[in-house]
């Protein structure tokens, strides 16, 4: 009886002990707060967000952005950081950060399940997910011309679609520097300047972050869209039926989306929380929940069943490293050529 009772003690105080920790654990985490630039679709950061909260009782603040968009802001607020993470978006942009000191290092215990080819080899960007280019076309305005939906780059230059394709501004989209960073992989740096010089003829308007010409030509603003094929699925998905998905047969340039950790921002902590949170099977299969398609990076998440029609598409070897490198020369470059 005694030793019942000696037992019982031991095992209330442990729980005492125990409750007392985790109450004082969830309590400091839930006055941890967060601050987000996200780079990816509103409705997938919003999800991502209450998830993130709802998990950890971190309170946190989101913007979208574009890609160049929150490259600009990271880089002027870089003496008084306001934000702590840059969730999604292409690397390219994160590459051009980490080469202006504008990232922190982060090897989170996380990432040891994302292959290397989908990480920042120094840790200061780690994969989330995979986007490829393609073309979105709109495909009652495609009859109404007699036309096909385009199969290559160079069908974007047809006169029947002078001043019908719609694509991003480079500067500011994540989506269209990758457009650019492609074609200039694919045909080298002159031709592909001069080809984004005819491109410019046949363009309606640049416009700022990279889904919209897949919502123009799903609209009927555009006969076609230069965008991440993935944008084109979700739309078509809630009901612009005309949308058809087209990739060049040239091959196409493709995205790794990102998140990474801005150097000498607030709540550090609660950033290598969120970063090791969205490196999880469950964090990366909740963007398909809200219609965000893209490939994952971990090979344990469940990629989407929207995206199998788009497997197999033929991608040319993308240098990554060179295009973040590279991105703010290049867009200069394209900026004198279409002037
Ligand atoms: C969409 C796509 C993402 C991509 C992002 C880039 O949200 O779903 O895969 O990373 O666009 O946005 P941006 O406006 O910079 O082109």
């Amino acid at each position: 009886m005694r030793k019942i009772k000696k037992v019982l003690a031991i095992v209330l105080s442990l729980s005492l002990v125990l409750g007392l920790f985790t109450g004082c654990q969830s309590k400091k985490q839930s006055d941890l707060k967060l601050t987000i630039y996200a780079g990816l679709m509103e409705d997938h950061m919003i999800k991502a967000v209450q998830e993130f909260e709802k998990e950890t009782g971190i309170k946190v603040e989101a913007v979208r952005m574009s890609s160049g968009e929150i490259l600009g802001r990271v880089k002027a607020e870089k003496e008084n950081p306001k934000a702590s993470v840059w969730f999604g978006g292409p690397a390219d942009g994160f590459i051009a950060a980490k080469e202006e000191g504008l990232l922190e290092k982060y090897v989170s215990p996380n990432a040891k399940d994302i292959p290397d080819k989908f990480k920042d080899k120094d840790g200061y960007w780690t994969g989330i997910y995979i986007g490829y280019l393609g073309f979105s076309s709109n495909e009652k305005l495609l009859k109404e011309k007699g036309i096909e939906a385009p199969k290559s780059w160079e069908d974007l230059l047809k006169p029947e679609l002078k001043g019908q394709v719609s694509m991003a501004n480079p500067g500011s989209s994540g989506t269209a520097y990758t457009v650019l960073a492609t074609i200039v992989q694919l045909m080298g740096e002159e031709k592909g300047l001069e080809y984004m010089k005819k491109l410019h003829g046949q363009i309606k308007t640049y416009q700022k972050s990279g889904t919209a010409p897949a919502r123009m030509a799903g609209q009927g603003e555009a006969i076609v869209g230069i965008t991440f094929m993935h944008d084109a699925i979700k739309y078509r998905e809630e009901g612009m039926k005309d949308l058809v998905i087209t990739a060049p047969s040239e091959g196409t340039g493709y995205e790794i989306g990102a998140v990474g950790i801005i150097k000498g921002g607030p709540d550090q902590e609660a950033a290598k929380k969120f970063v090791d949170w969205c490196l999880t099977k469950k964090a990366q299969e909740l963007g398909q929940t809200v219609g965000s398609y893209q490939f994952l990076t971990n090979p344990n998440a469940q990629p989407p069943k929207q995206a199998e029609s788009i497997k197999d598409t033929k991608l040319i070897d993308y240098n990554l490293e060179w295009a973040g490198k590279n991105r703010s020369t290049l867009v200069e470059k394209w900026n004198n050529a279409i002037k």
